[in-house]
């Protein structure tokens, strides 16, 4: 991963991970997380849409969009086109992480073991989403995985919530955390986009103070 997305995860420290449903929410849900403060999402490849939601999104302006759950080279290279500026796996797979390096494109992949964070590592990634962080044992086992690879940065997704987001982010090799909890399938169809706006500020809040 390029230094310019560690970076701008660093600065972020969290990632809202979308699942949008039609093309139709890219606006407002944008509008709805630049307002909360965010400024940074993952659109994620399990909507018909996602293309189309990379696109719109990355055109608002007002945040750098990557996509998710890319679990395919031909996926890596479709967000790319639309205009995504980093790529993010839920595990690791080789092609993939070829295919971004010939694209030039960042890529985080998923480990949720030592051998994946090896692999990861081999490949020359530094960084990786932990995943899924909650159900794995949270910040018990990013400690433990921490401990063997000080080179390796981290950004724990995974049934993660508000309140698990101080401990995280104290930890030196986190650099953001990633979830669905500010911006829900459930926000976006019933058109709460205040709700959004609301705990991705709180989120924000919570990351910085
Ligand atoms: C992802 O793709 O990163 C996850 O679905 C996010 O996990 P969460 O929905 O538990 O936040």
């Amino acid at each position: 991963m390029t230094t310019d997305l560690a970076s701008e995860l660093a600065g972020a420290r969290v990632l809202p991970v979308l699942t949008v449903p039609s093309v139709a929410h890219a606006g407002p849900l944008a509008d709805a997380l630049t307002a909360g403060g965010a400024r940074c999402a993952e659109v994620t490849f399990r909507t018909p849409d996602a293309e189309q939601v990379v696109k719109a999104m990355a055109a608002h302006g007002g945040l750098a969009v990557g996509a998710g759950t890319v679990l395919t080279s031909e996926q890596a290279e479709r967000a790319v086109v639309a205009g995504a500026r980093f790529i993010v796996s839920p595990g690791y797979d080789a092609d993939v992480v070829a295919t971004c390096r010939e694209l030039d494109v960042p890529v985080v992949p998923g480990i949720a073991t030592a051998t994946e964070l090896m692999r990861a590592l081999r490949a020359g990634l530094d960084t990786v989403k932990l995943f899924p962080a909650e159900p794995l044992g949270g910040i018990g086992i990013l400690k433990a995985l921490a401990a063997p690879f000080p080179q390796a940065r981290f950004l724990p997704t995974g049934g993660v919530g508000p309140a698990h987001l101080p401990v995280y982010l104290s930890h030196p090799a986190v650099l953001a955390v990633g979830g669905s909890w500010m911006a829900t399938t459930g926000h976006l169809r019933r058109g709460d986009y205040d709700g959004i706006r609301r705990l991705t500020a709180e989120a924000v809040r919570r990351s910085t103070g």
